[in-house]
């Protein structure tokens, strides 16, 4: 691929993209961002990921931004981030969290992003605001379609095509309308090789990690699906990707859920907080869509085109009828003491798959 360097270097000017936001994209100097930070103090920390850390700031003209002053970029040379940094600042959907801009200066490597004030789905579900219970069923419907159509246009539509790598409830962030900004996107770039497995170990994020990567590191957008498969599990549960019990030992959300999805009992799927606040034709999609990300073998999954429509097509609430032991087998998410069963087929999976595929091709022709 080649770069235009005079394009990668110029300041943006306000411009718009097909992915429907406005850019005010631009190179921001050290000196501003340590002003908007207060020299990055403490407390305007906002957190500390696997990359660096995140801080709140403030720019002169009042807007709040997010900075993240990354650690690791010692094999990227100023030019070749700032390439890769520009990469990632075209892309532009409604969700997805847009970058605003970098700093290159010396050793430090920053990215400015907009500040997201109701901060990420992490601090809804297990955080800060987790006693506020600020996510109703509507809204995590909404952020389960609006994530999944960031990823759409990530695997899609944007150039070059995008795997995040990194799905997981911290990197989907949350506007003040509570819509979602899927975050983080295209760092495996950016960082030289190993940061993602270090964030691994030291976020503890395995429980996201798909079978095929976390065992020979085999990365393709089905790890993504995968990701989503479980983030999905996790917003409608409120239940943590991997949960610790007594004597050290651990459950996956996947072998908590997996004998309820097969007994049919998915309303003891949704998290208490709801207090029974639910749309039972909504919960069922859900479910059925986690249970085809969430497969071992990576080509039953659907892709993320799929799984966008399959959570906002209403009309597969007409054939859809809660899973039980006779007609959830086909399933590969079938679990039992041994584990996850690999070898069982999914051919209900790919059915469903199919239909709805074949169904939005044929929207797509004739719209
Ligand atoms: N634009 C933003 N607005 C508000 N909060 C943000 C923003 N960007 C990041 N954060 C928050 O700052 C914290 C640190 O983010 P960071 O991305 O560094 O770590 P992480 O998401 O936990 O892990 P990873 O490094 O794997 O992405 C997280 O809680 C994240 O939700
Ligand atoms: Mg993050």
């Amino acid at each position: 691929m080649e770069f235009c360097w005079g394009k990668c270097f110029c300041v943006r000017k306000m411009d718009k993209n097909p992915g429907g936001k406005a850019s005010n994209w631009r190179i921001f100097s050290l000196k501003e961002l340590h002003s908007a930070t207060n020299n990055f103090n403490y407390d305007n920390k906002l957190g500390e990921g696997g990359f660096g850390s995140v801080y709140w700031g403030q720019l002169w003209d009042g807007s709040q931004i997010a900075v993240k002053r990354l650690k690791v970029w010692s094999t990227k040379a100023e030019m070749e981030f700032a390439v890769e940094v520009e990469i990632l600042g075209r892309v532009r959907h409604k969700n997805l969290l847009s970058l605003r801009g970098y700093c290159a200066e010396g050793q430090e490597r920053l990215i400015v992003y907009d500040y997201m004030p109701n901060l990420s789905l992490l601090s809804h579900l297990h955080g800060q605001f987790a006693g506020d219970s600020l996510l109703d069923w509507e809204r995590r419907m909404n952020i389960a379609i609006g994530s999944a159509e960031g990823l759409v246009y990530l695997h899609h539509y944007a150039t070059p095509h995008i795997i995040h790598r990194d799905v997981k409830a911290s990197n989907v962030l949350l506007d003040s309308n509570f819509e979602a900004q899927v975050a983080d996107f295209g760092f495996a770039k950016l960082i030289p090789g190993g940061a993602t497995h270090v964030t691994t170990k030291v976020k503890g994020t395995l429980g996201y990690l798909a079978p095929e990567y976390a065992m020979w590191g085999k990365v393709s957008e089905s790890c993504d699906v995968y990701s989503f498969g479980i983030l999905l599990l996790e917003l409608i549960s409120g239940k943590k990707p991997i949960e610790k019990h007594a004597h050290a030992t651990k459950r996956t959300i996947v072998e908590w859920a997996a004998p309820l999805v097969f007994q049919g009992k998915y309303d003891e799927l949704v998290d208490p907080k709801l207090k029974g606040n639910f749309n039972g034709h909504e919960l069922m999609r859900i479910v059925r869509v986690a249970t085809l990300c969430a497969q071992s073998a990576p080509e039953n999954r659907p892709t993320m085109t799929a799984v966008a429509h399959m959570l906002k097509a209403e009309v597969l609430d007409k054939v859809l009828t809660p899973m039980d032991g006779h007609n959830m087998p086909e399933l590969d998410i079938e679990y039992d003491e041994h584990g996850v069963d690999e070898d069982a087929n999914s051919d209900l999976g790919h059915a469903i798959v199919g239909a709805v595929v074949n169904e939005f091709e044929s929207e797509q022709i004739s719209a």
